[in-house]
């Protein structure tokens, strides 16, 4: 069959359905070039926020009323709302065909050669608690790659609901991480970025298979910073990203194998959520202000020039004027480099979902519009500091809005756009000097 996947949510949904087509092909079924031409299309779904989740729904409603026109089409869904919804999703979608747990990707084909059969309404949601197979994915043209490295979350922030649907912590065998990205240098890949939800809690729970008694060469223990040397030493690989992080993980042996590795690129996703102590304490973030911004401040400490960018939710239950200014000045204090910006949403069966949404939705809304514009300007002056500087970029090819310029990503995460020299290839590590910066982009040419 010719699939398609339409994928919402965060990198690790963008993960999983690169191994579902990896899955799907190798069960001898082809990747359509448009949506339009596919006979067999899988939402890939997120619940993080209400919005996500009627997002999805949405698709998977216009999905299942084309069916009538294209008769054949099987639709299914999978990601973190087939989770949660489990057989209750063919109660709001009765046309949908299957429905896949986070942990069962594997299942897929097995499910379309049912669905092809004419069974419907087919349901194989996960066990938390199993053991997920993580299947090797990569296209082969990209020079970046998505790596899993740690499964599942047992946090528990308050409002999440990404430890019920994407279940139990589970770290892959550090050996298996290491054959699946030397595969892929081998295959071109210049940049990989490791993920987990709390990706410096990798090796803490079940323990992986390198030997984390005896300190390596740098004094390093921790299995975290193990795996990230490890994964550094690889031959090909050129740079080295991993999120999301937690102030928790900002060790000294983290920030070490940071500093003295040099292909660890210079940003760190660190979520804080919030400024007010009392909110996060509610939320169950486990820091304090303080805490968090003693992180930043030991990681700048040790690297002048990281980048960091963080995740904010407005209108948390009993969030007041206060707590919310103290979200500006701490956002202030930190000197974030991007910040991602959430109005909370309730989510069912959170311990916060029991307090009352009380902050009202246009309060959200304000709030969310001060701190966007609080971090434009933010944004702004950091990047007019880079003009005059020279970047390290990776070179991945034609810029979206105007081919004939180039645009890759700096150590920090930027976007840089560049006029290219004719000799090059994707993959390529280019010196670039800043010309002109603009809130979210970097503008310049490359240094031969
Ligand atoms: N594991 C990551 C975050 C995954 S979810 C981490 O902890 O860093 C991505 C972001 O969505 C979170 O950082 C948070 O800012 C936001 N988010 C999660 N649940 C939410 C909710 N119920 N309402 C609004 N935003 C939420
Ligand atoms: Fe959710 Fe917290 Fe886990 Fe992140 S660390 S996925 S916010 S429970
Ligand atoms: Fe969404 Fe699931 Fe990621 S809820 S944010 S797709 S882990």
């Amino acid at each position: 069959m010719l699939f398609s996947i339409h994928t919402y949510g965060c990198q690790m949904n963008v993960r999983d359905s690169e191994s579902v087509s990896a899955i799907l092909q190798a069960a001898g079924h082809s990747q359509a070039a448009s949506e339009a031409e596919a006979d067999l299309i899988i939402v890939n779904s997120c619940s993080v926020r209400g919005k996500a989740e009627d997002k999805a729904l949405g698709k998977l409603g216009l999905l299942c009323a084309a069916k009538r026109d294209r008769p054949g089409l099987i639709v299914g869904v999978m990601g973190c709302m087939a989770q949660r919804l489990g057989p209750e999703i063919f109660k709001r979608v009765p046309a949908l065909d299957f429905a896949v747990g986070t942990r069962r990707c594997g299942a897929i084909p097995r499910m379309v050669r049912r669905a092809l059969a004419g069974e419907t309404g087919i349901c194989e949601i996960s066990d938390l608690l199993e053991t997920p197979d993580v299947p090797d994915a990569h296209d082969g043209t990209a020079c970046t790659a998505f790596v899993t490295i740690l499964l599942g979350c047992e946090r528990r922030c308050s409002y999440c609901i990404v430890p019920d649907v994407r279940g139990a912590e589970y770290s892959r065998p550090a050996a298996e991480i290491v054959a699946e990205i030397t595969a892929l240098a081998r295959g071109g890949v210049r940049e990989v970025t490791l993920l987990g939800q709390s990706v410096m809690r990798y090796g803490l729970k079940n323990p992986v298979s390198h030997d984390t008694d005896t300190p390596d060469r740098h004094g390093l223990t921790e299995p975290f910073a193990r795996l990230l040397e490890a994964v550094a030493n690889i031959p090909g690989i050129a740079r080295v990203r991993f999120t999301s992080s937690h102030p928790s993980g900002c060790t000294d042996q983290l920030i070490q194998a940071m500093r003295s590795l040099p292909q660890v690129c210079r940003h760190l996703h660190l979520p804080c959520q919030s400024g007010s102590d009392r909110i996060l304490k509610a939320m169950r973030r486990g820091y304090t202000r303080a805490g968090y911004l003693d992180a930043t401040r030991r990681l700048r400490e040790a690297m002048p020039d990281i980048a960091v960018t963080t995740d904010v939710i407005v209108g948390f239950p009993g969030e007041t004027e206060s707590d919310f200014q103290d979200t500006r000045s701490l956002m202030e204090a930190a000197g974030f480099d991007n910040a991602f910006i959430f109005k909370y949403s309730p989510r069912p069966g959170t311990p916060a979902a029991a307090l009352p949404d009380d902050v009202p939705a246009a309060e959200k809304m304000r709030r969310n519009r001060v701190l966007l514009a609080d971090q434009d300007l933010r944004g702004a002056l950091i990047n007019q500091r880079l003009v005059g500087t020279v970047q390290e970029v990776l070179a991945e090819g034609p810029s979206l809005r105007n081919a004939s310029r180039w645009s890759g990503r700096s150590s920090g995460n930027k976007i840089v756009v560049f006029e290219p020299d004719p000799a090059l290839e994707p993959g390529a590590l280019v010196n670039v000097r800043v010309t002109r910066a603009a809130p979210q982009t970097l503008y310049g040419e490359l240094v031969l």
